[in-house]
């Protein structure tokens, strides 16, 4: 039998939610941070006028998306746009790009688990620095800064807490960080702050950032897989030597220019996201349960013990809700995707009902 090199064999794949349900029980998807409503309509039109697309291979540069992101983000001349089968993708490539055995990938305590697993396909070190308050610390992250800190990492606001940093303290750190040490500065939700929020793309002109961005969230597309960031041009150049030329179909990519182009439905769904979470978030205080200062479109809820947080997970995926559970030192947490008004009410009921049941009740082994 054929067998993979032994650094692959030891690698664990990253874990998906769990979509299990007893049969007959219907899903109410709020484990994945999708978007509560789908993408603008002008998307669908924008599918059926390529729907006969299929006999040329697509545009290997996204031009025509590339371009319109530059002019709706005022991207500064400095950079390029770059577009990845999700920025699941980008993140992969950059990380085996600028990182290898004997490197070490910096990033906080709680950040999104998918850089792990990157990490260490790259073969390199992990290295995670603490949080306060389930938000990265700046200081934290750059005491743990060495020589062998090849990429440090800031999601902003963050997954699976939530929460987010001033712009400024992403600034402090790429100013305090070694020139030669890359910063990923992941704004998977940056649209959900980009109210308060000044931009960071001006980084990028350093030569030393990226930016990163999905359309999978506030543009509700993630069936489509279009990721993009803004990197330098020397970064860029690394990247294309590694991603494969013909990644993004013309389908996602007519997707993603018309999804870009109708603005006003986006901010819609982010403002009705960060509406019906309040809402939610409070009726979850109300309960008397703690919540992190979300700033995106899912909410941490932090139950009593690990105990507490498993059994309310299995008793609400009993009732057809798909949340997600955390691992490690959020084992107390589960996350959970703000979904249309109406679920979140009755979530939250539901959630309020169980919560004080399942803490008087012990495991039968216990
Ligand atoms: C912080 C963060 N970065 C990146 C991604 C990847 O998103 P996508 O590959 O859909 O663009 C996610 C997805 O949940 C995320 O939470």
């Amino acid at each position: 039998m054929p067998n993979p090199t032994e650094h692959v064999a030891a690698l664990a794949p990253y874990q998906l939610a769990d979509l299990q349900l007893a049969p007959g029980v219907e899903p109410i998807m709020l484990a994945q941070n999708e978007s509560l409503r789908g993408p603008s309509p002008m998307v669908a039109k924008a599918i059926l006028k390529v729907a006969n697309c299929g006999r040329l291979y697509p545009d290997p540069h996204c031009h025509e998306l590339a371009a319109l992101l530059r002019q709706v983000h005022a991207l500064p001349v400095q950079g390029r746009v770059l577009v990845g089968a999700g920025s699941m993708e980008l993140i992969g490539v950059l990380i085996r790009a600028y990182a290898g055995p004997g490197d070490e990938v910096l990033t906080s305590e709680f950040a999104y688990g998918y850089f792990a697993v990157a990490t260490s396909i790259a073969g390199a070190e992990y290295v995670q620095a603490t949080e306060y308050r389930y938000t990265p610390d700046v200081d934290a992250l750059l005491a743990k800064v060495t020589d062998k800190t090849k990429i440090v990492i800031a999601v902003n606001p963050g997954n699976p807490t939530g929460t987010a940093i001033a712009n400024d303290g992403i600034r402090r750190l790429r100013d305090a960080l070694p020139k030669d040490t890359l910063l990923i500065v992941d704004e998977a939700y940056g649209e959900f702050t980009d109210a308060w929020q000044e931009p960071v793309f001006d980084l990028v002109g350093r030569g030393d950032c990226v930016v990163l961005r999905t359309l999978s969230k506030a543009y509700g597309l993630a069936a489509m897989r279009v990721g993009w960031g803004y990197f330098p041009d020397a970064v860029a150049q690394t990247m294309d030597k590694l991603l494969n030329p013909s990644r993004i179909s013309m389908i996602s990519q007519k997707a993603a220019i018309a999804a870009v182009l109708d603005q006003d439905y986006m901010l819609a769904t982010v403002s009705q996201t960060l509406a019906i979470g309040k809402e939610f978030k409070q009726a979850m205080v109300d309960a008397g349960l703690t919540v992190a200062d979300s700033h995106t479109n899912f909410v941490l809820l932090k139950l009593a013990d690990t105990t507490q947080a498993e059994m309310l997970e299995v008793a609400l995926r009993r009732h057809g809700y798909l949340v997600r559970p955390m691992r490690a030192a959020l084992s107390d947490c589960i996350r959970i995707t703000i979904g249309e008004q109406l679920v979140m009410q009755q979530l939250a009921e539901l959630i309020a009902d169980l919560e004080p049941k399942l803490r008087a009740k012990k495991r039968p082994s216990e």
